[in-house]
């Protein structure tokens, strides 16, 4: 006798369209973009839309909350903003309290936000995705209009379908997979960040291109000097073509909710998450992934994946940009003398689930997909970007 006496099954097929715009200035009142996306689904009924505002946005943007509130007032026809733009804490520390997560609700349901109304969020990554969780789990789900502010999210995170907050002390352990309504890329937000904030979304053009595209790698490479200094024209350039490839992999998968092990898009990032752990975020993302880079570069090389040339040629680029390729942090020790940044592969396992995953390079726009790695040649590894960085700084 089967213990299973019969099954249903169907199909259930969802179909997203996840579309991202370029624009600049997109709250100048000519510009229709935003109010384009926004319009009502209903006759006669304006979207209801609430507007939170990275507070880091403010150094070179001190007019943007006058700005945005003029932009509604001259299309309250179509449009009702409920409330002045809400400013949240930026970066990392936006991603660690759950309290913001509840104040963010306790917004939503004072202005009677629905499932027809619109969360707009103005900011970093941490900002979007501390926005994009509280709007993804209200009322199941409020269409989200994502405004990425720096070069990072323009290019990469804010393109991506997940949110998620830090919790247990683990980063994104609380989160969603949703595709946001819209995200609307506004180049010229990136003119108020920092030089390391700019820089740090060229690392992702980079991974992304070694993993998938030897085109957009020389691109890069043809352009290093420009992007050095920041030239607008080559930063939107390689934005734009960074986007554009991660949206592809997203789209094109057949894994966009991350069901199975893999992940290549997080090429070079078990040293990264780790490095950025380490040191208390103190080293930024983009530049834990240049390291982190750095170590799988020299791994694949070592094992014999891409040539030693090959390898270099990736390691130079980085330089170029600006990146410097090591840290003190990658060599620390535990109290046992185990060397810690081993612990990252372990971690990057768990939290994927699964098989350990890793991409590495067999060829400059080839990624492949690993599955257990040496630790004695991570560390030699190591050991020698530790060596090559000693010899660049003395140059
Ligand atoms: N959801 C995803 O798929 C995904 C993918 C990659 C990264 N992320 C997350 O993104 C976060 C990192 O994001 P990030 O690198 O964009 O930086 P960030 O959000 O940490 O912001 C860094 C700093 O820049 C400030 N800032 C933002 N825009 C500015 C501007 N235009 N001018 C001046 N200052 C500005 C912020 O206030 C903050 O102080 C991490 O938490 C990471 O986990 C998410
Ligand atoms: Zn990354």
């Amino acid at each position: 006798m089967p213990s299973t006496f019969s099954t249903i099954r169907k199909n259930i097929r969802l179909d997203f369209s996840h579309r991202v715009y370029f624009t600049k200035d997109c709250f100048s009142h000519t510009n229709d973009t935003l109010s384009d996306i926004v319009q009502p689904h209903r006759k006669n009924q304006p979207s209801k839309i609430i507007i939170y505002l990275d507070e880091g946005m403010l150094d070179g943007n001190p007019n943007l909350p006058d700005q945005i509130k003029g932009y509604f007032q001259a299309r309250t026809d179509a449009l009702q903003l409920v409330c002045s733009p809400i400013f949240i804490r930026g970066g990392e520390a936006a991603k660690n309290e759950w309290e913001l997560v509840e104040k963010i609700w306790t917004d939503l349901n004072t202005f009677s936000l629905c499932r027809h109304s619109y969360v707009i969020v103005i900011g970093g990554g941490a900002a979007l995705d501390l926005v994009g969780f509280a709007a993804s789990t209200a009322h199941r789900g409020i269409r989200l209009v994502r405004l990425p502010t720096t070069t990072l999210s323009q290019g990469d995170g804010g393109v991506g379908v997940k949110n998620g907050i830090n919790y247990f002390g683990k980063k994104n352990w609380v989160g969603t997979f949703s595709v946001p309504y819209a995200v609307l890329n506004d180049f010229s937000f990136l003119r108020g960040l920092p030089k390391g904030q700019k820089r740090a979304g060229f690392v992702e053009a980079v991974k992304v291109a070694l993993i998938r595209d030897r085109s957009f790698f020389e691109q890069i490479e043809a352009r290093a000097d420009d992007l050095a200094k920041f030239n607008e024209e080559a930063m939107h350039h390689i934005i734009r073509k960074s986007a554009a490839l991660h949206l592809e992999h997203i789209a094109g998968s057949g894994d966009p909710f991350e069901l199975g092990s893999a992940r290549p898009l997080d090429f070079g990032h078990w040293v990264a998450h780790k490095l950025e752990q380490l040191s208390d975020f103190r080293i930024g993302h983009g530049d834990a992934v240049a390291i982190g880079l750095g170590v799988d570069l020299l791994y694949s090389a070592k094992i014999g994946l891409i040539k030693k040339s090959s390898a270099e040629r990736c390691l130079q680029l980085l330089e170029r940009l600006g990146f410097v390729l090591y840290d003190e942090m990658l060599g620390s020790k535990s109290k046992q003398g185990k060397h810690v940044i081993l612990e990252g592969l372990e971690e990057f396992r768990e939290h994927l689930g699964g098989e350990l995953t890793i991409t590495l390079l067999q060829g400059i726009g080839e990624g492949v997909e690993v599955h257990a790695m040496d630790k004695v040649k991570i560390l030699e590894s190591v050991e020698d970007l530790c060596t090559r960085n000693l010899i660049q700084q003395e140059k």
